[in-house]
């Protein structure tokens, strides 16, 4: 495919670029005007991360050139910084010791004769977050931030640099619809000054409210660069999928009876929770709904026994009659709770090791014999995992560390369905996830409930929340403040008790 480069400001020009065997990219081409708004849009995978990565100069291609007003941009990220290229990062990559101030300057730093001046570090700090709109207190260190407010951090040093490309992979997945807004404004007046904007997200309404066109990529290959304007929603899918799905996405939700209580929380009082009470049913998905910050996954982390708890009672059903205290993670575990954390590449996995070591952890004490692993079984069950899951490359022997975010996702999800467990907590599942993949977790965690699991869900992706849960608590300060059923479940009910009276940004 040929892409015209007259008047443009960025151009990038056959880039290759491979993983020992995974091609990640295939002679792509990129080119934007001045102040163009554009969007990458493919499945999990398909090389969007690694494209902007190479734009940005933090990963070299195998062949291939980036240019920026026809001239070629030296090699490496300062390189690309000082020709007006800054990306904001897929997995954020602030220091959480340094203040956000200092996080504003990093390697930006005002000097003088070796010494960072602080007031002049202080100023610029606060005229970047005055420009994108933020109110933080400059001297907090990242550490302590909410994910949201780290984002806006992140997006703050980008802005501080005044680029004339600014690339943010998946910025929204972590931000509340109100934040969500506000970034959608900032980058359209940014746009306005001339800048041009690269955007990564699997939101497909995001992307048509920003962006004017896109750059749809399909297993490393450049399949379309439609104008938005003429494209439909699905039609875009079509195009990144190369099928179509977009009609077979839509699922219908089934009314499930639910069994008996399994899951009995009583007034759990934790750092950030304050008295909560919860019960869930075999077969029921209970969702928990509230702002980014709000409390949720303090909640359930308290629930499973993974943060101290400072009062209050959890106990699960073990048996027809009988009742087990959770006490600690590790019991919860034996017990047959499954939880897939927030913190994915943190908690959820080991990125060293490979996708089927992975998968077989949950399952260990079923696959051990004798002290043995059933080398066998576990390659069984990683194959029909990795079936479930829809991951790609479906490869057992890769490590877990090479996978795009959203396979990465995929396979903390698929490690917990290969145990049959009794309660499956959910924290942000599909966060990063592709529609399609998107769709693939939907069903996996309706059929979850339907073979019987009692289901906890923390999701900030409204349309996910109410349309998986069967009971949606909202959650603000640490506590619950409303309950509502799945009829009277809409956005703007959770939203409302979600944000309380006032709604502010971070
Ligand atoms: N460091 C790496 N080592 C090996 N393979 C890699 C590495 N980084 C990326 N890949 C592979 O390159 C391909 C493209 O990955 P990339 O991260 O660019 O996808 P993506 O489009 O950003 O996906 P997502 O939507 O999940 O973020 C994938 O097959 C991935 O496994
Ligand atoms: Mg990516």
């Amino acid at each position: 495919m040929t892409v015209d480069t007259t008047g443009h400001i960025l151009d990038v020009r056959g880039v290759q670029k491979r993983f020992g065997g995974v091609v990640a990219l295939h002679d792509v081409a990129l080119a934007l005007r001045p102040g163009e708004r554009h969007a990458v849009v493919g499945e999990n995978g398909a090389g969007k991360s690694t494209l902007m990565r190479i734009v940005a100069g933090i990963l070299a291609p195998d062949s291939g050139e980036v240019l920026i007003d026809g001239q070629p941009v030296g090699r490496g990220a300062t390189a690309a910084l000082d020709a007006g290229i800054a990306l904001v990062h897929q997995e954020l990559s602030l220091v959480p010791e340094l203040s956000v101030a200092e996080n504003i300057d990093l390697g930006n730093c005002p000097t003088r004769y070796g010494f960072v001046r602080r007031r002049e570090q202080r100023e610029h700090a606060r005229a970047a977050l005055a420009e994108i709109g933020v109110d933080l207190d400059l001297s907090e260190p990242v550490g302590r931030l909410s994910v949201a407010a780290r984002q806006f951090v992140e997006i703050a040093r980008a802005v501080a640099r005044r680029p004339r490309v600014l690339i943010l992979d998946e910025p929204t997945a972590t931000l509340t619809p109100s934040e969500t807004s506000h970034l959608l404004g900032l980058l359209g007046r940014l746009s306005d000054q001339g800048i041009a904007i690269l955007y990564i997200s699997h939101r497909i309404p995001e992307i048509f409210e920003l962006c004017e066109s896109a750059t749809v990529l399909r297993d490393g290959h450049l399949v379309a660069r439609p104008d938005l304007a003429d494209i439909t929603g699905d039609e875009l899918v079509d195009l990144m999928v190369g099928r179509e799905l977009a009609k077979d996405l839509r699922t219908e939700r089934r009314e499930r009876a639910p069994g008996e209580v399994v899951l009995r929380a009583r007034d759990v009082s934790a750092a950030k929770v304050r008295h909560v009470d919860l019960e869930v049913r075999a077969g029921q998905i209970v969702g928990l709904g509230g702002l980014v910050g709000s409390g949720r996954s303090e909640i359930v982390r308290a629930v499973v026994g993974a943060d101290p708890r400072t009062s209050g009672t959890v106990e699960l059903r073990t048996g027809d009659q009988e009742w087990t205290p959770l006490r600690s993670y590790a019991r919860a575990v034996r017990l047959g709770v499954a939880y897939v954390p927030e913190e994915r590449r943190a908690e959820g996995l080991a990125l060293g090791m490979t996708v089927a070591d992975n998968i077989a952890l949950p399952s260990r004490g079923r696959l051990n014999r004798l002290g043995v692993m059933r080398h066998a079984a576990m390659a069984s069950l990683a194959q029909d995992v990795i079936g479930r899951v829809g991951l790609q490359p479906p490869r057992p022997r890769h490590e877990a560390g090479q996978f795009s975010g959203g396979n990465q996702q995929k396979i903390v999800i698929g490690k917990w369905l290969a145990g049959s467990p009794r309660l499956v907590v959910l924290d942000e599942p599909t966060r990063g996830v592709d529609v399609g993949a998107k769709a693939e977790i939907h069903q996996l965690v309706r059929e979850l409930a339907d073979d019987g699991a009692a289901v906890l869900l923390v999701s900030s992706d409204l349309p996910e929340l109410l349309d998986l849960s069967d009971t949606v608590h909202v959650v603000r300060d640490g506590r619950v403040v409303g309950t509502l059923g799945s009829q009277d479940a809409t956005e703007s009910a959770v939203m409302r008790l979600a944000a309380g009276k006032e709604e502010q940004i971070v």
